[in-house]
Formats: structure tokens, sequence, C-alpha cells
């Protein structure tokens, strides 16, 4: 019921993938989601233009981890010349898939030309696509949506120009710009897509749980499901579909859970130093306390904390986590 996915020589035994979030998949976040069960993750989007002008902060964001291994790297920008160099860029640094964001809806992206207003522009985007997939010796795919409105649909034809232009799988978050991430994505429009094109197609649109991922691959005929809102504050999520759809146990327990709390802690303490990790901690602790008794108390007092080792020291408290890997909770 779900067989591996190629992407282009990239083999993905369990084709549950972490879907790309700005500000929330980074390195931490994806490395915790392999670990409960996602076969793939999908980086934050990232900026050519930053890329270009060097921008330290953005090169931070092209780092990984030996434990997160299948990675895609989406890039945004509207330059084919500068959306290749971030492509070279990002390949070299070891990502084993490129991916061309020509599906977010923000108004910041619209302006500067890029994101779905791709979507309006065929000729562009499509040397965007011939210029990358030149420029890389991995894997290409493109993540985009059904068009800019109702009106505007041209997924089908978008699906055949990345095509022709040699992307190795597409990406199809089943709205338009105008819905936003209003109503329901349109199932449909993934197997029209899948049944028109000769790549794998990758479904991405309100799947939180097995039935839905079931639902979704039966139906369409995809190859590959995303999953991202469906994934905040339940890493585990993937562990617990793919059991759901093979009818297999899942390693998912409490322990199982509170492991991968642990290890994402660990993680944002190591790789975002100083008080970068404060907003994630705030982010993502407020997502994991969701429905814990004291849960709301316990938010609002992390709010109020400046320092990451304090926010960290609570949560362990909060969540009865031990105080390090070998050690027992200040609470006992
Ligand atoms: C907070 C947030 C950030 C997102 N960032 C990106 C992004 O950087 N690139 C992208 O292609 N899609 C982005 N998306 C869209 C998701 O990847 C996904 O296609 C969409 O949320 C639908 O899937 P879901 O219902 O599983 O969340 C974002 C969505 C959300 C909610």
């Amino acid at each position: 019921m779900i067989e591996p996915l190629l992407i282009g020589k990239i083999r993905i035994e369990n084709p549950l993938i972490l879907a790309p979030l700005a500000g929330i998949t980074n390195l931490p976040f994806r490395v915790v989601c392999r670990m409960g069960g996602a076969g793939m993750v999908w980086s934050e989007m990232i900026s050519s233009r930053a890329l270009h002008f060097s921008d330290r902060r953005t090169k931070d964001m092209v780092v990984f981890d030996p434990g997160e291994h299948p990675i895609a790297v989406q890039i945004f920008g509207r330059d084919p010349g500068e959306m290749a160099d971030a492509a070279r860029f990002i390949a070299e640094k070891g990502a084993d898939v490129i991916d061309i964001n020509m599906g977010c809806p923000v108004k910041k992206i619209l302006k500067s030309g890029s994101g779905v207003q791709l979507m309006r522009e065929p000729d562009l985007a499509r040397s965007i696509v011939r210029e990358v997939v030149k420029a890389v010796g991995c894997p290409v795919t493109v993540k985009f949506r059904l068009g800019w409105s109702e009106e505007e649909m041209n997924y089908l034809e978008m699906g055949k120009v990345f095509e022709e232009e040699g992307a190795a799988a597409l990406v199809l978050h089943a709205r338009t710009r105008v819905q936003g991430f209003t109503g329901l994505a349109d199932t449909n429009a993934i197997g029209r897509l899948a049944r028109s094109v000769g790549i794998p197609v990758i479904g991405s649109g309100d799947v939180s749980d097995g039935e839905g991922a079931r639902r979704l691959v039966s139906e369409t005929g995809c190859a590959g499901v995303m999953i991202g809102r469906g994934a905040l504050g339940k890493p585990w999520i993937f562990d617990e579909i793919r059991a759901h759809i093979t009818g297999t146990e899942s390693s998912n327990s409490p322990i199982f859970r509170l492991d991968l709390v642990q290890k994402h802690l660990e993680l944002l303490l190591k790789y975002l130093p100083g008080r970068r990790s404060v907003g994630h901690l705030r982010k993502h602790l407020g997502w994991y306390s969701k429905g814990f008794p004291g849960g709301a108390a316990f938010r609002r007092e992390i709010n109020w904390l400046m320092e990451p080792g304090e926010i960290v020291a609570l949560a362990r408290e909060f969540l009865g986590l031990p105080n390090n890997r070998n050690g027992e909770t200040e609470t006992g």
C-alpha cells in the first residue's frame, strides 16, 4: 500500500514526508521528525537572493545533521542565475534534493516576484527549473499550487513544463493562491496531476492522521504524502501513519514521545546557540504542552523567560524529563 518512492536516484523507503514550513522545519525539528518515522524531510525555504549576497544567517540555514538524510532543501527567488547558484551551493553542502518554491502565497514573497507568482509567468518558471536542473547533479523538484485562483488554475500545464525541464518529482499543495490556507485541499487535483505526468507526485494538504494519508494515496495514486501542520508538536505522527497504513505496530509510546521531545530540546540548544533558540523553544513547547494538565500556565511562564537554559529546565520539570540523558528529573 505504501511503496518506496524514487526521486531521481534518491530512494525513500517510507514516502511520508515532512513538509517545508518556514520558521519551523529547521535542522532540530527535521532530525526529530526523521526519528519519528518521516521517510524524508524538507527544509524551510531559503532565499536565493540572500545567498547571492552571502547573508550569514541564510548561509547558516544550509547545515545538515547526518541523521536527517534524505533531505530536500527548498529555494525561492525569481532570477534563474541566482537560483542556479543557490542550488549549486546547497547541493555542494550535501542536500539530497533541491526543491523550487512556486507555491508560497505570502505577500512579502509575492512582492519579490517569487513563490506562487511564478505560476503566472510560465516562461520564467520554465527557465528557472531548466537552469537549476543544469546546475546540480542531484534531483530537482518543484512545489507548487493549483494556480493563482479558481479562474487561473494551471497546475496541469505547469506540471508538464516542469517535467519537460527535468524535474524528478512534483509536490502539489492542492489549493490556489487566493485560497491561501482556507477551505479544503482538492485531492482530486492531486490525482489528475499524478495521472498526467510520468514523474512521481507528492500530495500536500490537510493530512493529519493515518486514515487521511491512506485515503489520499488510494484515491489519487500519489507516490508520497507530505505532512506539515499535522506534525507540529507531534513529530511521531509519521510512525503512527506508517503503522496505520501497513497494519503493523507503531513504536510510538509515551517513552518514545518524551525521548523525541528531549532530543528536540538538546538539538535546539546545540544548533541555535545563545538566545537564538528562545523563540523556537517557546513555539515547540507550546505545541508539545497542548492538552497537558497545567499546559496553559506552563506556556505563560515560559513566555516570560529569556534564557534558553531556564526554559529547558522548566520544560523538563513540567514534562517529567530527566535533566540529562543519564540523569534523573529534579522532581524525581
Ligand atoms: C507556517 C507554515 C509555513 C509554511 N512554509 C512553507 C514553505 O516555506 N515552503 C512551502 O513550499 N510551503 C510552505 N508551507 C505550506 C506547507 O508546506 C503545506 O503545503 C501546507 O501547509 C499544506 O499542508 P498541511 O495541511 O499538511 O500543513 C507552509 C505552511 C505553513 C502552515
